[in-house]
């Protein structure tokens, strides 16, 4: 082992130390690096110093990077990096009435990236560049801890569910109007409510702001049983949350955690991030 890895919450997420993204590493050790995003679902690598060129390339080693939808977080420009900042180029504080805080406060709601997409993500990672002296974490909650946590009829309910994940679902709770008529008109996906991890076999409750109905239930009792699951999943136990650094990449594991950020005052601070998102390997049904 020449990496270092140190667990940060009982159940999930691990901070590594030992590779330099900027200098490069050995194939081994990204073997190892791997190896632990397998096992923790959520790795801090503290210390970086990185554009958006060495982010992706970074990136790339987990696999082919996904494209962002255009929307009104990145000025209708899709690219393969999505910024989240508070602030101009200039420095000024941009107001919280603008389109592009509002559109940046879905990332409060819990979720897990790109489950809207038939082949939803792999992994996100989330570089810093400005953090705020107080509040602006990012929280993360395993969907393995909730999944093992559930109690055996429940576990028989959902095993071999669809759930239907569509991105509106989250925006609308937002605000009106932050969706495009034709993002709204594509039909929602349909995904696992259990995943199962190829390389060690852990099952995640695979949930989210997303999902919105589950298959072949009527209204009211999908609607119950997905505001359980979510209630369930984001209790403090299976919480880490990660209180960000300059310099820290955090990447994790959409296939097995949920995340959200949190709020900070952001009429005085800067908060600055940029993530790249990797694709998964194909749909889950
Ligand atoms: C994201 C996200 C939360 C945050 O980048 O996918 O949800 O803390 N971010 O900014
Ligand atoms: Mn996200």
């Amino acid at each position: 082992m020449s990496l270092s890895v140190t667990k940060l919450h009982p159940l999930f997420a691990a901070r590594v130390e030992g590779i330099d993204i900027a200098r490069g590493f050995s194939d081994t050790d990204f073997a190892e690096l791997r190896a632990a995003f397998e096992e923790h679902s959520v790795i801090v690598l503290p210390g970086q110093t990185l554009d958006d060129g060495q982010q992706i390339a970074f990136s790339e080693r987990f696999g082919p990077l996904e494209m962002m939808l255009p929307h009104a977080g990145n000025n209708l420009n899709p690219s393969h990096i999505s910024r989240m900042y508070n602030s101009e180029t200039d420095g000024a504080i941009i107001p919280p009435e603008d389109r592009r805080m509002i559109y940046l406060k879905a990332n409060r709601i819990w979720h897990t990236d790109s489950s809207f997409k038939e082949t939803p993500s792999l992994c996100s990672l989330l570089y810093a560049y400005e953090v705020p002296p107080e509040g602006g974490e990012t929280e993360f909650a395993s969907m393995r801890a909730a999944y093992d946590a559930l109690d055996a009829e429940t576990k028989a309910q959902i095993e071999g569910k669809v759930a239907l994940h569509h991105a509106a679902r989250t925006r609308d709770m937002v605000a009106p109007g932050l969706v495009t008529p034709e993002r709204r008109a594509t039909p929602p996906v349909r995904h696992a409510m259990v995943r199962t991890n190829p390389v060690n076999g852990r099952k995640a409750l695979y949930t989210g702001g997303h999902a919105g109905k589950i298959e072949g239930m009527d209204e009211d009792e999908s609607e119950a049983l997905l505001v359980r699951l979510l209630n369930h999943t984001t209790q403090p136990d299976f919480v880490y949350a990660h209180k960000w650094t300059v310099g820290d990449i955090v990447i994790w594991d959409n296939r097995a955690v949920l995340h959200r950020g949190r709020s900070w005052n952001d009429a005085v601070h800067k908060r600055t991030l940029h993530r790249t998102t990797v694709a998964g390997d194909g749909p889950t049904v």
